[in-house]
């Protein structure tokens, strides 16, 4: 059994899938482990880390590999050097992207996407929109502070007073629960909004306040996998104006807002941003999927009158290290439920719930029913 460990193509892609801590335990599950020569250095894993544990790095680690462990999707450059039949698990943002997934299924290997793995108990540890979203969402508190002109915290000084920033967050799934934490322990006076009526409880219990439109929708709105629906026009107009008055009075938004497999819901709009205290500052972590603000640009901070709005992609890949750190253990988990551990060798029951919500291609063609073209 081969795994490598492959070096992300995408400059901007800090994170690595595994660390030498995981390597080990691959090791000791039976597995040769090749890493690609650098693949962890943007998260502060140096090649030689990789060999005191017992891997190979070399250039050629993916060519005969059983199992491509990835942060992000292959792109065709990369499919191109994978043995036929491989595993190549990874992030794999199927949604919106058949052309992609056309191209890893003629590669003739079998792709998961880690993020497609069902919320089950038994998942949890391999769950990676938990673990990055979580580290995105305190990433975020952390770039609308360093962006904002004022401290968060309230200060009693002898040369006055400095008032406690108000943070609103817009969303609260992991990432949008770790933001009012963060914003918690900086100081700041938080509030919190989301269409999910479990949410209300959650955000008090952090000690912010839930601010929201409670109508019988509202009470509907979660799907029984625990996601939020698309909210109708009624709802959304209703909350725009719940917003619009709430946002005048914030000096930072953070959004997180996502439905899965749709386009971020649009909260905030322009007006609402020109409402705002110039020095005002929003991180809007929907940016990668159409973003929650409008106005909001890809990599850049846009300014409205004053205002920061903050889009940046991948904000767990600001704190690397960490988001490796995670993210290395989930893949870990999973592949541990697809090695025989008598033979030490992959044996894939495809069967397997998880298997089935996670993989994407196979034997060709793509095989996921979500993303088969009608
Ligand atoms: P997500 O990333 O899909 O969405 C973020 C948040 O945006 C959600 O809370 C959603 O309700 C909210 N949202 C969507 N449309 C909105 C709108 N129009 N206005 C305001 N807010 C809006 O969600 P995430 O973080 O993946 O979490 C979803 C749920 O899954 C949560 O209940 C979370 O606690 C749960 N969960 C369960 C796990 C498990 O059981 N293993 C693990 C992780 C999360």
């Amino acid at each position: 059994m081969k795994i490598a460990v492959a070096r992300e193509i995408d400059e901007a892609e800090p994170r690595v899938a595994a660390t030498p801590d995981t390597v080990k335990k691959y090791v000791a599950l039976g597995a040769e482990v090749a890493v690609e020569p650098g693949a962890g250095l943007k998260s502060g894993l140096l090649d030689a880390d990789y060999e005191a544990v017992g891997a190979r790095v070399g250039a050629d680690a993916v060519a005969d590999a059983d199992v491509v462990l990835k942060v992000k999707r292959p792109e065709a450059s990369e499919l191109a050097r994978y043995k036929k039949g491989a595993l190549v698990i990874a992030i794999m943002d199927p949604y919106g992207n058949a052309a992609a997934l056309q191209a890893i299924a003629q590669a003739g290997v079998s792709a998961f996407a880690m993020e497609l793995m069902p919320r089950i108990t038994r998942a949890q540890v391999m769950d990676v929109l938990s673990s990055q979203a979580n580290l995105a969402g305190y990433r975020a508190v952390i770039e609308s502070a360093e962006a904002f002109g004022r401290a968060f915290p309230m200060m009693m000084t002898a040369a006055g007073t400095v008032p406690a920033a108000k943070v609103f967050v817009m969303g609260v799934g992991v990432a949008g629960l770790q933001a009012i934490a963060t914003a918690k322990r900086l100081g700041a006076v938080v509030t919190a909004t989301d269409v999910r009526p479990a949410v209300k409880e959650q955000v008090e219990s952090l000690g912010a306040k839930f601010v929201a439109v409670e109508d019988e929708e509202f009470k509907q709105a979660e799907t029984s996998g625990g996601y939020a629906k698309e909210m109708s026009k009624e709802y959304q107009a209703k909350q725009a104006a719940l917003t619009a008055e709430h946002i005048k009075k914030q000096d930072v938004v953070i959004t997180t807002a996502l439905i899965p497999g749709r386009p971020a819901p649009r909260l905030v709009n322009l007006d609402m941003v020109k409402s705002m205290k110039p020095g005002s500052v929003l991180v809007d972590l929907a940016v990668e999927r159409g973003g929650n603000v409008e106005g909001v640009v890809s990599g850049q901070t846009a300014e409205v009158g004053g205002v920061k709005i903050i889009g940046i992609p991948n904000l767990a890949g600001r704190v690397a290290a960490s988001a490796s750190s995670l993210y290395a253990k989930n893949l870990l988990a999973f592949v541990e439920t697809l090695v025989d551990k008598e033979s030490k060798a992959i044996a894939v029951n495809w069967d397997d719930e998880l298997v089935k919500a996670t993989a994407l291609t196979r034997d060709g063609a793509v095989v996921h029913p979500n993303f088969q073209q009608a």
